[in-house]
């Protein structure tokens, strides 16, 4: 069993486990390389040579536990039939949704397509040392829901009056999307992949009193999925605060990512039953070392004894130097 999901199943204390949200990407130069050459994202997420190459960049260059495939939460609204692009600056784009298209989708349409990820796995996993985990990942229905039906209005907030239009739409695409996400989450772990982590990003967007549908509700689903399927799994609530309580106990997840809002004390206190994962905000990281090294280890002070995996409170920072993330993770492996 490897480290990660002794940590996760058996809350084995004897190391912290550590990987990181984004550990693929754009601060790694190896990364920036490759994807000057594949312009069309998607395309390179469905490349399955490619996409295993560079799941497996940030393990050649730090000691991790474990590898997140490289792929896109967006790569279900477009399996099951929107355009998506990806505009340098911009974030993605989708072309607008058609319900009817989208009840119409054939799973074996949608498996096919995403069939190249499923490769990636099975390459990924081959090469994969013994001892290291690979995490597979969904975006939460909801999460799905904003980029499908455009709801966002800024950076950091909804349009209420689309979300209120949309509601009827809404509540029909939901199970569609949560029953194709199961088929894509159990597809990768047929293909090799250990745990699964659901990134609800957006979910500190929901209105208060909305919450039990569009995020209790909809990953409680697909986490008892998982528990029938013996599928460790983490939950990812972002921006939810206190309310990270109430998920936590709604939705039993094995794992629960906490993101940089939360405040690791009342995390220990308030959500004790569950292993934990992340928190430190990943702005830290462009800080001086001394600055780096104090945040890191008020981390690995507070849930000394409790099961904690190191990650970070949301995902790498491109402008994050991958020298500093070595030694962060040296820091992680050398803490007793
Ligand atoms: O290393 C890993 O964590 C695995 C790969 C991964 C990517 N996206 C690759 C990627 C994972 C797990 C994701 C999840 C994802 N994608 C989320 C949830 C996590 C989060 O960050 O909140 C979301 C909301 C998306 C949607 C998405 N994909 C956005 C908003 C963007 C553009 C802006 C951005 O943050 O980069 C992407 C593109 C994307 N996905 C890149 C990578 C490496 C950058 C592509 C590039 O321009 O080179």
């Amino acid at each position: 069993m490897t480290k990660l999901i002794n940590c996760i199943l058996n809350k084995d204390l004897s190391c912290v486990p550590v990987w990181f949200m984004r550990q693929a990407g754009r601060y790694l130069p190896e990364f920036r390389e490759i994807r000057l050459q594949n312009k069309n994202f998607i395309k390179l997420c469905l490349d399955s040579n490619l996409s295993s190459e560079i799941t497996l960049q940030p393990l050649k260059r730090f000691n991790l536990d474990a590898a997140i495939i490289f792929s896109d939460i967006l790569i279900i609204p477009y399996a099951l039939g929107q355009k998506v692009t990806f505009e340098k600056n911009e974030g993605p784009h989708l072309s607008s949704i058609d319900i009817t298209n989208l009840l119409n989708v054939k799973e074996e349409d949608f498996i096919r397509k995403l069939n190249p990820v499923y490769e990636a796995i099975k390459k990924t996993k081959k090469k994969l040392n013994k001892n290291k985990s690979l995490i597979s990942f969904i975006g939460a229905p909801w999460t799905l829901i904003v980029y499908m039906f455009d709801l966002k209005k800024s950076k950091n907030q909804i349009d209420l009056n689309k979300l209120k239009e949309s509601e009827r739409n809404i509540k029909i695409v939901l199970d569609v999307i949560i029953k194709y996400l199961c088929i894509h989450l159990i597809n990768q772990v047929k293909s090799g992949a250990d745990v699964v982590q659901i990134f609800d990003s957006w979910a500190g967007l929901i209105p208060e009193k909305k919450l039990t549908d569009y995020c209790y509700e909809p990953n409680k689903k697909i986490v008892e999925f998982c528990k029938q399927n013996n599928i460790p799994v983490i939950c990812f609530p972002k921006g939810i605060k206190k309310n990270y309580k109430e998920f936590a106990e709604k939705v039993n997840p094995d794992c629960l990512s906490l993101d940089y809002e939360i405040d690791p004390e009342w995390a220990k206190i308030n959500l004790s039953k569950f292993c934990l994962q992340g928190g430190m905000d990943p702005k830290i990281l462009l800080k001086n070392e001394i600055e780096i090294f104090r945040e890191v280890d008020k981390y690995l002070n507070i849930f000394k004894g409790h099961p904690y995996i190191f990650n970070l409170g949301h995902g790498l920072l491109p402008e994050t130097d991958p020298a500093i993330l070595q030694k962060v993770v040296e820091r992680v492996k050398s803490f007793k």
